[in-house]
Order: C-alpha cells, then structure tokens, then sequence
C-alpha cells in the first residue's frame, strides 16, 4: 500500500464573530489553505513530520492576523511575551520556550531548545541569552504592535478583564477575536510531530505561561499514539493535561484520532468546563477536530487528499 502523508494546522478557538464578515472569513481560510499547501510541498517530496509542522507554524507566526509571532496579543505592561513548542513523536524529543520577545518565530527557537540544548524548556531570559548564542537576531518592537493589539488592550484594559485570543464572551467585540496558532503532521514514514506557538491571552500578567509551550499540556506528539496541538484558554489545558490525555486516550481505549478527541473534549468540560479546541492526527493518519468554543479556525490534509478548511 502506498504511504501518504497527513498534516493539520488551527489558528484559534473562540467565538470568531467576525467571520460573518465574508472578507475576513476569506482572508482566515485563505491563509489556512496557503499554508497546508506548503505543508504539502514539504510532506509530499519526503520530508519530515517535524520539518513540516515548524514550517507551517512559522508561516502562521508571520500571519499578523493570528496570536503569535507578529500578531501575537499585549499583556498588563504592553508587551509581548510569547510561548511555543514542538515535539518530535519519533522519540518524544521536545523543545519549548515561554515569555520571549523580539523572536519573530518562537517556534523555530523552540526547534533549536530541542536540538541544540539539553534541555527541554526555556524561559524568559534565559530563553533571549540562547537565542542569541544560536545566532538568532533580535525582530524590533514594531513588528509585534500592531494598531489592533493595542487597541485589543485599551479595551481588555477599560473593562479590567483578561481576554482569551478569540474571546467567545458575549462583551467580545470584532476586535478581540484572533487566534493561536498549531500544526500536527504525519510524514511519509510514519512519523509524527506537533507544534503549538502563541502570544498567550490579551492583558494576561508579566510571566504568564500557557499552556502552549507545556509539552502534554498544549503540545503532544507519539508515534505510537498521535500528535495534537491545543488552543484556547491555556489554564483549563494546563489543569487537564489535556494534550497527553487525548494521547492516552488513544493508547488504553484504542481508539482512532476521531475516537480520542471525543474523549479529550468529553473531559475538558466535565473535568473544568474549559473552554477551546484541539487538532489531532493518530498514527494511521486520520485527521480529528473539536472544540468546546463556538467555532476554531482550521484546516487539513488527511491521507495526501485534498485540503480542506473551516471554522
Ligand atoms: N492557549 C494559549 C494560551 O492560553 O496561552
């Protein structure tokens, strides 16, 4: 049987009102079906799973209109302090870092943690003094503030409240609602790996760490079982693990990725009514969403079909 290749990639969960707005709608998908088709190239020429999903995520990072990388939210201070990670299912190497700034593509910083440190994880300053002992030039402030971030934080600010990326409150207006991003691929050998990259949450404290750059919290990735990335309001991830609980629902309930995202979802409520969505890919290359929000953007390839993108 000929091996294909799968890949999947999400720019948010919440109430992403503003879709009912055509143009932004198309712009959204656009953006979703441009970077699957680029994900494309890689997998289909044989390239890897982890190649692919730091190749997509970085694209989504240079995307203004999701919440990472250039795009991503302001917290109390007004500043950016972006979180990512990736993992590798083939021997679950992994490699995050949290509260960066200046890093156009924390995803690609989080890739170098993985190979070029003995560590797992990150953070903060230490983060920065590795970036730049890996070469990585510094991106001026003005590429992160955009005038709908500040305008998101002026608003977060007034009515005293942090803000998920896509708020799905009924006070969230067309402004608030832009996405993290994550990628979830399975390559022509069968290997798979996931990557999740985020600005975290409008208005959120100096220090805050989501759960994006938490490998099993927002970021998981086995070649036994699946690889998943979440999005949405990173506590209720964090608290649930909910990333390696898809994982495990996959290896103990032999379930596909469709049967294991119903679990993970089914305890993401149950357990703290959380609010947000996964993308999920198992190791016979079925691709599986869901969401508790009212809508996430995504998008997929499943089994080198056609590619395909909602909300
Ligand atoms: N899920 C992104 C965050 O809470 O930071």
């Amino acid at each position: 049987m000929q091996e294909t290749f799968s890949l999947m990639v999400h720019g948010g969960a919440g109430a992403l009102d503003n879709v009912k707005d055509t143009k932004t709608a198309l712009r959204y998908l656009e953006s979703i079906r441009t970077v699957l088709e680029h994900g494309r190239e890689i997998l289909s020429m044989g390239g890897s799973a982890l190649e692919a999903v730091e190749s997509c995520a970085s694209q989504l990072e240079d995307d203004p209109v999701f919440n990472a990388g250039c795009g991503s939210v302001l917290n109390e201070s007004g500043k950016v302090e972006m979180d990512a990670a990736i993992m590798d299912g083939r021997d679950l190497s992994a490699g995050a870092i949290a509260a960066v700034s200046n890093i156009a593509n924390p995803v690609q910083l989080a890739r170098l943690v993985m190979a070029e440190s003995e560590h797992v994880m990150l953070i903060s300053e230490g983060a920065m003094k590795f970036a730049d002992h890996c070469g990585i030039k510094l991106t001026p402030d003005h590429y992160f503030f955009t005038p709908d971030r500040i305008q998101q934080l002026e608003q977060a600010r007034l009515q005293h409240r942090i803000m998920l990326d896509h708020d799905d409150s009924d006070e969230a207006s067309e402004e608030q609602k832009y996405g993290t991003i994550g990628a979830v691929a399975r390559d022509l050998e069968g290997n798979l790996a996931a990557a999740t990259s985020t600005g975290g949450i409008v208005n959120k404290r100096i220090g805050r760490v989501g759960d994006s750059p938490i490998i099993g919290a927002g970021v998981f990735a086995d070649n036994q079982t699946c690889a998943v990335s979440t999005t949405g309001f990173g506590e209720d991830f964090m608290r649930t693990v909910l990333a390696k609980t898809v994982s495990d629902a996959m290896e103990f309930l032999q379930c596909d990725a469709r049967g294991a995202v119903a679990y993970g979802i089914e305890y993401l409520k149950r357990k703290v009514n959380g609010r947000g969505g996964m993308i999920v890919i198992d190791h016979h290359g079925n691709c599986a969403a869901d969401f508790t929000t009212k809508k996430m953007i995504h998008g997929w390839i499943e089994k080198s079909g056609q590619s395909e993108a909602g909300f």
